[in-house]
């Protein structure tokens, strides 16, 4: 354990964005997740965050970020504090989003929100004094989802993605996927060649934003509209379901739906284009693109070595914010 790395990293820190880490921290971050496994399977018991309360406001609907990282916390002893609709806060009585972060900072150690706009989860770590982690800010970031996603990888992967060439698919809306925006500069943080294969209809594009950030060029990416071809030679399938609840307008919408048939991945589909070793993945939740045909597949991935992977992952992340590690046994 690099106590360096781990302090300059996470300790008393926001968790934003993908973009903060290094490869070190990540490093520090996976060995130590992967020693949370025991406890989350309840082999071991921890009390290790005892005494911390973590503050869980999501101001949109989430089903695993917020219960996995709930359950992480509590599993290590703390206590949760939690709203799961703003409805239920007195912004509906026109409180100031800045005064209902003051006013929710006072009562715990740490947050995890959930927010509807992109930009607004580094809005609130300003107004807060203590860390908060974004669940998901709009179509901005979702950091932790990404960092789950990575970890699961790794982990499940039969080579090792940081030091071996691969090629990952990322497919279907990639302009509003916000596990997107985060997993592409993750990936370039933390393996060393990673080709990026993005499939989706030309109007659900990566923002040129995230392509810049996280330094994408021709030789290390590219994009398709063609879905076999894009998943053709794939390491690494990630689909994505289309953020029908964010696209501009119903004309939008329909867009998606005159091509959606186009992307969706089944065991056919599957048999026939891709390395029968290919990781399947999904953040969930799951609409149409992704066939329950393809469930009983050893190396998919996405119905529980993702979701138990959140809880390892969301279990460390706290134990690093507060300064813990040295105390964990
Ligand atoms: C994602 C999200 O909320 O961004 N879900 C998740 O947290 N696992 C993905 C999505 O909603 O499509």
């Amino acid at each position: 354990m690099d106590r360096d790395v781990i302090k300059d990293q996470f300790f008393n820190q926001n968790i934003l964005t993908a973009d903060q880490f290094s490869y070190e921290g990540l490093s520090e971050l996976f060995a130590f997740a992967e020693r949370m496994r025991p406890i989350a399977r309840r082999v071991v018991r921890s009390q290790v965050l005892s005494g911390f309360i973590m503050g869980s406001f999501f101001f949109t609907e989430s089903t695993r970020t917020r219960i996995s990282s709930e359950a992480a916390f509590q599993r290590l002893g703390g206590a949760v504090v939690t709203f799961t609709d703003m409805k239920f806060s007195s912004m509906m009585k026109d409180e100031t989003f800045a005064d209902t972060i003051s006013s929710l900072d006072v009562y715990c150690d740490i947050m995890t929100l959930r927010l509807e706009e992109e930009g607004q989860a580094a809005i609130a770590a300003d107004i807060a004094q203590h860390p908060v982690i974004n669940g998901g800010d709009g179509s901005g970031e979702h950091p932790t989802q990404a960092l789950l996603d990575v970890f699961t990888f790794q982990e499940a992967s039969k080579f090792d993605i940081a030091h071996t060439p691969f090629k990952i698919a990322i497919v279907g809306d990639l302009k509003y996927g916000r596990t997107v925006h985060s997993l592409v500069p993750l990936l370039r943080k933390y393996c060393c060649d990673v080709q990026f294969q993005f499939v989706s209809p030309e109007f659900l594009k990566l923002p040129a934003k995230v392509e810049t950030n996280a330094r994408l060029s021709f030789s290390n990416a590219s994009w398709t509209d063609d879905f076999k071809q894009g998943i053709t030679g794939a390491d690494i399938i990630y689909m994505v379901r289309p953020q029908l609840e964010r696209m501009e307008d119903d004309e939008e919408r329909e867009k998606w739906r005159e091509v959606q048939s186009r992307y969706c991945l089944d065991r056919s589909v599957f048999k026939e284009c891709c390395n029968p070793q290919a990781l399947i993945t999904h953040p969930g939740p799951r609409n149409a693109e992704l066939s329950p045909g393809l469930d009983d597949l050893p190396n998919s991935v996405y119905r529980r070595r993702q979701p138990e992977n959140g809880v390892l992952i969301r279990m460390a992340l706290p134990v690093f914010i507060l300064g813990k590690e040295d105390k964990f046994v």
